[in-house]
């Protein structure tokens, strides 16, 4: 058995930056990070983006250079899956039976994409979009002269995916089972916005609409039939119907938790010593009215990681940052601030025909969220106005020649 004083569990966003973090702040103790992932800790954005259309190398993806980790005194043993939890012993067992003991634990698991469940579901040429094997099997395919697409989902997964294949020179079509692309993060004028740009760059947009099987030939998908019993075909299949925490030994190991493993402002599980960040951690946000929420996003895994490290070092802050998102499909760049969960009204900003708009998200007549669409200006200055959830008429919201820092 190996043992650690600080042991980190994935190497993803959050556990990078934890161990950064830990380090910057003159943690001196030992400290392993166990990742499931073989690939060196990179960025996972590009992954759906850049990556994927083959315009940027793996090593441009590097959280650090390799380097980096043993010379800060970090070990990083990847391929590791972490299967069970002793907190009372304080000790984690890894597959294959190999047990770690450590002083303090961060959990920074993430999330483990949904799979569809109708059947077909295991054939080849079917893909998520979450880590580096998943992007290289799909880039292979594609390379091996796979040309026709299905997307499943049109959260921000399917429609990055949608927009490299496109510009790829693939065939999409995109099936969404809700009435509009992005219903869980946006409003509908955006969520009406790209699904329009997606249709005007040729991909065929299908709403309200799941699959009930995926047909194959020997072990490789060929195509999926519909609820309507319209088969569509397709040589490569792409999952993106959103993401199942990833909290299973946590919760087996008694950690309170359902949606998420619930933690406290300082990331703080139920259990002894173990903290838990990013992607998998059900927090109480102020954004989102004080109720309890997983966000994924980068900015949440960062911005927990940096709160347990301050924790861990003795010096804890609440966590309390405010959300932020982005994501790139065509030329088009979304910069999301808040949280629009709950809105009563919304107040558009520009003209969406011209390409550059916002969407302010207003609850009880104050600004809680802003989707800016090639509007960088907008969302710098907007996140003072969601800060400060200013109240804010919505006809001077609407003056787009007017500055939003000017209304505040
Ligand atoms: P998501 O939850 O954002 O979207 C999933 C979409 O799939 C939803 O629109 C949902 O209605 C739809 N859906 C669910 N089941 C379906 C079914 N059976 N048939 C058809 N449609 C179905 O999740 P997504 O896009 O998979 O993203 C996964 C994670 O990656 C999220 O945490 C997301 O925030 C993150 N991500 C963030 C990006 C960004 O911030 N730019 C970019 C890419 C991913």
């Amino acid at each position: 058995m190996s043992n650690a004083d600080l042991v980190i569990v994935g190497t993803g966003h959050g556990g990078t930056q934890a161990a950064i973090a830990l380090r910057q702040r003159g943690f001196a103790g030992s400290i392993l990070m166990l990742g499931r992932d073989t690939a060196p800790p990179y960025e996972r954005p590009p992954l759906s983006k850049e990556y994927l259309a083959g315009e940027k190398p793996f090593e441009r993806m590097l959280v650090r250079p390799e380097t980096f980790w043993a010379d800060r005194g970090i070990e990083l043993q990847l391929g590791a899956a972490v299967t069970k939890i002793d907190p009372v012993a304080k000790e984690l067992t890894i597959a294959g039976g190999e047990t770690v003991g450590y002083t303090t634990l961060i959990w920074s698991g993430g999330g483990d994409p949904r799979r569809l469940s109708c059947p077909g579901a295991d054939l080849g040429g079917i893909h998520a979009v979450r880590d580096k094997a998943d992007v290289d099997r799909i880039k292979a395919e594609l390379e091996a002269g796979a040309d026709e697409v299905v997307v499943v989902g049109g959260g921000y997964i399917g429609l990055e995916a949608a927009a490299v294949l496109r510009k790829r020179g693939c065939k999409v079509t995109l099936l969404e089972m809700e009435d509009r692309v992005l219903s869980r993060v946006a409003g509908e004028d955006l969520s009406h916005f790209y699904e329009e740009e997606h249709r005007r760059h040729g991909v065929e947009v299908r709403l309200s609409t799941g699959v009930t099987a995926i047909e194959g030939d020997g072990d490789r998908v060929t195509g999926v039939t519909l609820a309507s019993g319209e088969t569509i075909d397709c040589d490569i299949l792409i999952v993106g119907i959103g993401v199942v925490p990833a909290i299973g030994p946590l919760i087996a190991a008694g950690a309170a938790g359902a949606n998420g493993v619930e933690v406290d402002e300082y990331c703080r599980t139920s259990l002894p010593d173990i903290y838990a960040i990013g992607d998998c951690a059900a927090h109480v946000n102020r954004y989102a009215g004080g109720a309890v929420i997983r966000l994924e996003s980068v900015q949440n895994a960062h911005d927990m990681a940096a709160c347990a490290a301050r924790a861990i070092c003795g010096d804890p802050q609440p966590y309390d940052a405010l959300p932020w998102f982005w994501s790139n499909q065509y030329d088009l760049r979304l910069q999301t601030v808040g949280l629009s969960l709950g809105h009563d009204a919304t107040v558009l900003r520009g003209d969406p025909a011209e390409r550059s708009f916002s969407v302010v998200y207003l609850k009880e007549g104050r600004v809680i969220a802003l989707d800016c669409v090639n509007r960088t200006k907008d969302y710098a200055q907007g996140r003072r106005l969601v800060e400060a959830r200013a109240a804010i008429p919505p006809e001077q919201l609407l003056d787009s020649g007017t500055e939003l820092k000017a209304m505040l």
